[in-house]
């Protein structure tokens, strides 16, 4: 049982947000319940809730980041709470300290939640099974990033009202790409339908077995869908070439106002960022009436706050019942 049912009421009782794969739709729900409360603090003229007062939060951050990063410092900071801001580039990981003694050293200081993207796939789980501190999951190699899959559906679901029925295309770097598992996972269980839309090679292994329809052309499915949410190209996490030219991929693959012009006029143009504009998307659509990618990014700050508040209630809850 995820949730606990008390007086009619849930209690979120996940000490860690590792992926949205084993959330269920009640609990999703919930945590826009929880992110829509939040949302009216960033409009105060003192933007800040003593929710998270006394505790300690840290980013620990293995990649590099502009929009989660922030956003998590932000979140944190709206709910009082202190935030230490780890990176890689600057840390003692150079002279060799691994993850957990990396992530034991800054536990000790007193640390509640720990933030961690990390390019190794099961970083965070493995986490979570190694510290006491609530764990949250900022990204993990291509496995998941669940507080993007989140904020992408609360972002649908605010201007839709609901995902359920809808068609979203998500197109590019599949196989790659965090963002479209966790993505996947939210969205069929929020009731809307998904399509996997890119090149063969970009397609993940075991797509077959995915809750997915698969498809290799963009023209094919864009006069159909509701929402498109393009992925960047993730050259970094690649050996070879997946497609003959980056041209060539743009020509078959990239959201262009041509493209657009098939579409439906109310489709919401999504992307998770950071572009690459002329490639996988036109810099006019990326700005057009149609997108919502800024609102994605606002969208996470809410979703962020709610998470922090959410795991740290859940632990909060656990201290409790082990004291009584
Ligand atoms: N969407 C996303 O994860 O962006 P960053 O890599 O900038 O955090």
């Amino acid at each position: 049982m995820a949730l606990i049912r008390k007086s009619k009421k849930f209690i979120w009782h996940r000490k860690h947000l590792l992926g949205l794969r084993d959330l269920s739709a009640e609990e999703i729900n919930y945590i826009f319940e929880t992110a829509k409360g939040f949302e009216q603090i960033s409009t105060r003229s003192v933007k800040k809730a003593p929710t998270l007062r006394g505790r300690v939060i840290v980013n620990l951050f293995f990649e590099d980041s502009t929009r989660t990063r922030t956003s998590f410092i932000l979140a944190a900071s709206r709910l009082s709470a202190d935030v230490l801001d780890f990176t890689k580039k600057s840390s003692s990981v150079s002279k060799g300290e691994t993850l957990l003694d990396t992530a034991k050293n800054i536990e000790a200081m007193g640390v509640d939640i720990v933030v961690i993207r990390h390019g190794a796939g099961g970083a965070a789980k493995f986490l979570s099974r190694n510290i006491d501190a609530c764990v949250v999951n900022a990204g993990d190699g291509f496995c998941e990033h669940p507080t993007q899959g989140l904020l992408d559906c609360y972002t649908i679901q605010k201007i839709r009202g609901s995902l359920e029925g809808l068609k979203i295309a998500i197109v590019g770097d599949i196989a790659h790409s965090r963002v479209a598992r966790s993505n996947m996972w939210a969205m069929t269980k929020l009731g809307a339908e998904v399509i996997f839309v890119g090149p063969a090679t970009l397609m993940p292994a075991g797509v077959n077995r995915m809750p997915v329809k698969v498809s290799y052309s963009l023209d094919e499915v864009i006069e159909k869908v509701d929402v498109v949410n393009m992925l960047r190209i993730q050259f970094e996490r690649m050996g070879g070439n997946p497609f003959p030219s980056v041209r060539e991929y743009s020509h078959y693959f990239g959201l262009t106002v041509e493209r657009m012009k098939k579409a439906k006029q109310d489709i919401l143009v999504m992307h998770p960022g950071p572009l690459n504009r002329g490639l996988e998307i036109e810099s006019e659509v990326a700005d057009g009436a149609n997108s919502v990618i800024l609102d994605q990014v606002k969208n996470g700050l809410a979703i962020r706050m709610a998470v922090l508040f959410l795991v740290n209630q859940a632990s909060a809850y656990r201290d409790k019942k082990t004291k009584t």
